[in-house]
């Protein structure tokens, strides 16, 4: 069970101003793992919803490559100097080294200097530990620009001979801006873990229990892991858990939670975190066809895909269940149309009113275009945008 937890008392709420998404280019399809194991794309798609997932390739490149061309366009986008942030927190699994860490690096990379930057470990529940980090910092008006990036190289630790988990994880990295606003953003946060999970999803060699030996690579016991349908149980409890949770004590309905955005990691388990929350598919983020389960990433990534069906209010709530375990939960209302990404309301410049609903037809309109994406799948063009 998740522990309960007091909400936040603070009139400044930490909103998100700006996402941005990196995949890379290279596409491994279900029809190319069915040639490397014994697996086929019915099987993939009927039981995860996956179709292919982006690998990072290219010698010397890591996790902190995509974090920084993810930062990168989310500088220009949001038409923000790197001198200008203050923080910079990256949840990853899949670090470039030991140390130093991927923010690190990531902050080198995009020419951002002398500013506190440092990794967030919490498997796929990285993003949201992370966001909720950098929530505490703009609350309490410690920091007023912070990037959070969630990145990982989900590849670099897969064994492409284990079907039963090479065909679930991809890689890509999202990032974000968080920025103090007195109307919008960050409402309530929830995380947890336990500890006790490990037995059913690890990566046994590389760390200071077990380093790397000629003998431990011998055994492949670098890789991902996992006992899937005990951390199938798993994640659609605490998924559930942490969302309806949300929703009761912010005293939430299906009709007023506007979009849940839940990590992609099976399909399935999307499906039965909405259901518990009664949310209608349409109003679900779907990016786990394209990119599989990208760890740290997805959630980005789902934002990253929907921001241009995003309005300035619209409730959402964020859940992410992972290695750990752990799992968490955030309810924010989003900051700005994405038209209009710097004209939001912000704190210490006035309370100027933006948007906050939307009309009846506006609603139906975005939900006819938003259906589940096996239903209806995403044009191809959408498939490489990251590249
Ligand atoms: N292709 C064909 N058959 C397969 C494949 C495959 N790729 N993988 C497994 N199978 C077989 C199994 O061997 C098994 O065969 P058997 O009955 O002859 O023994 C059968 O399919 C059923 O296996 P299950 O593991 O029970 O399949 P399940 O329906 O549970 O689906 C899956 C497996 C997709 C992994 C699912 O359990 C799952 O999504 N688990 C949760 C993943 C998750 O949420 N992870 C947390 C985040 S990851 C992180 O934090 C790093």
């Amino acid at each position: 069970m998740t522990k309960r937890t007091k909400q936040k008392k603070s009139s400044i709420h930490a909103a998100i101003t700006g996402v941005h998404g990196y995949v890379p280019p290279d596409v491994l399809t279900n029809a190319e793992l069915a040639r490397m194991v014994d697996t086929s794309d019915e099987w993939i798609l009927e039981r995860t919803g996956i179709k292919e997932r982006h690998i990072l390739k290219g010698k010397g490149l890591g996790t902190s490559h995509m974090g920084a061309e993810a930062v990168r366009g989310l500088l220009k986008k949001t038409g923000t100097a790197p001198a200008e942030i203050d923080l910079l927190i990256c949840a990853t699994t899949t670090p470039d080294f030991v140390f130093p860490s991927t923010a690190n690096l990531i902050c080198d990379m995009a020419d951002i200097r002398n500013i506190g930057s440092f990794d967030v470990q919490a498997a796929c529940s990285g993003f949201v530990y992370a966001l909720t980090i950098a929530s505490q910092f703009i609350e309490l008006g410690t920091y007023r620009k912070i990037v959070v990036v969630g990145a990982d190289k989900m590849s670099a630790i897969i064994d492409y001979t284990d079907r039963a988990t090479c065909v679930l994880f991809g890689d890509g990295a999202g990032a974000v801006l968080v920025e103090p606003n007195r109307k919008y953003g960050i409402i309530d946060t929830m995380i947890s873990s336990d500890g006790a999970g490990m037995k059913h999803l690890h990566q046994k060699a590389g760390g200071s229990r077990m380093p790397p030996t000629a003998e431990s690579v011998a055994k492949r016991l670098h890789y991902v892991h996992q006992e899937g349908a005990a951390v199938y149980k798993f994640a659609i409890a605490r998924m559930a858990e942490v969302a309806t949770e949300l929703m009761r004590r912010n005293r939430l309905t299906k009709d007023t939670v506007d979009w849940l955005v839940p990590h992609q990691a099976n399909m399935r388990i999307i499906e039965a975190t909405a259901e518990r929350m009664k949310i209608p598919p349409e109003r679900v983020m779907v990016t786990i066809h394209k990119y599989g389960n990208t760890t740290a990433g997805t959630i980005p990534l789902c934002l990253w895909d929907y921001e241009a069906k995003l309005k300035a209010g619209d409730r959402l709530i964020l859940a992410a269940f992972g290695g750990g375990f752990t799992w968490g939960g955030i309810y924010m209302t989003w900051a700005y149309d994405a038209r209009s990404p710097r004209s939001e309301d912000r704190a210490g410049e006035g309370a100027r009113s933006k948007g906050g609903g939307r009309g009846l037809a506006g609603r139906l309109a975005y939900m006819l275009k938003a259906p589940f994406a096996l239903l209806v799948p995403f044009p191809a063009s959408s498939l490489r945008r990251g590249g």
